[in-house]
């Protein structure tokens, strides 16, 4: 069963979007030279602007609204999830489910009103799940039913945080939900992978101050910081992954090295997570 991990935190424009193209990449990379079966990685993206499928597959990332993750969540029952699944431009272990922005802001609406609101990505997915390692899904800047079924379907949840006194707030409620979630509709085994400190300016006289307060408030949860970069926002305009935009020049013992900060950042957090995730292998 693959490793489901939501990138979640309704405050916006904290690197969510960033972070799931990255850590997908990252680990779709990882994986091509790993013995393990299954070796892809699924990206879905439930937020209705599409950003991190343009940065994968941009031109090929939008259906027709009954081809696209839209009627995954709102038709009953839902449509073959298998034949909607596509590969990303740069990584053919790296798939996704198209979406279609009119059709996901309109079944944004009108999931409340559906029976099993909170389970609908969930239940479409399952049959797939066998075929991945690892499935990252990225979320909306909202705590709405999108993002409560990103978390429901999950067994990890990623937070990232951009350490400013306004980043941190909204924690409490998302972790309010976190709990909610777990005990209303039976996730009990939901996990919180980790804190990702984004988007840090380390001349900015309070970051340090927020990461020391982070460490003390969650210990042992905190993942490396990624830094602000313009490799992250090039990377995304060229509709790239930043391993792709800045590929690393060599790879020994498993470490990817590379001259751009943004490609080593993204690569510890690739190596974080696996550290944190890892099942034993099933070759
Ligand atoms: N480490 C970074 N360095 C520089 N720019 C970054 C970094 N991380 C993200 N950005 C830029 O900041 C903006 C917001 O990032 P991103 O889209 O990943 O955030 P988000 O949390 O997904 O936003 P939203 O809540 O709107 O979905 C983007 O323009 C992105 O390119
Ligand atoms: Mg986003």
């Amino acid at each position: 069963m693959a490793i489901v991990i939501a990138v979640a935190n309704q405050k916006g424009g904290v690197g969510k979007t960033t972070t799931a193209v990255n850590l997908a990449a990252g680990l779709a990379i990882w994986l091509q030279h790993e013995a393990r079966s299954p070796n892809r990685v699924l990206l879905i993206d439930t937020d209705p602007q599409t950003h991190a499928l343009m940065a994968i597959a941009f031109g090929r990332h939008l259906a027709a609204p009954d081809g696209s993750l839209a009627a995954l969540l709102i038709e009953d029952p839902p449509p073959s999830v298998q034949r909607m699944i596509r590969r990303a431009e740069h990584h053919h272990n790296l798939h996704f489910i198209p979406n279609n922005t009119q059709a996901m802001t309109d079944a944004r609406m009108r999931i409340p009103s559906l029976m099993a609101r909170e389970t609908r990505l969930a239940r479409a997915i399952e049959p797939i799940l066998d075929l991945y390692a690892y499935v990252i899904i990225d979320t909306p800047p909202t705590l709405d039913d999108l993002m409560i079924n990103a978390l429901v379907s999950a067994t990890h949840v990623l937070i990232p945080v951009e350490p400013s006194y306004l980043g941190l707030s909204g924690l409490k409620e998302l972790q309010a939900a976190i709990g909610q979630v777990r005990r209303h509709l039976k996730r009990q085994d939901l996990q919180i992978l980790g804190y990702l400190p984004t988007r840090c300016v380390t001349q900015r006289s309070e970051v340090q101050e927020i990461l020391d307060y982070l460490n003390e408030s969650f210990p042992g949860q905190m993942l490396s910081p990624i830094h602000e970069t313009t490799d992250l926002i090039y990377a995304h305009s060229a509709h790239m992954d930043v391993f792709t935009y800045r590929p690393p020049r060599s790879r020994q013992d498993g470490r990817l090295a590379s001259a751009s900060r943004a490609t080593q950042e993204y690569s510890r957090l690739v190596e974080e997570v696996v550290k944190r995730t890892l099942r034993p292998v099933k070759v």
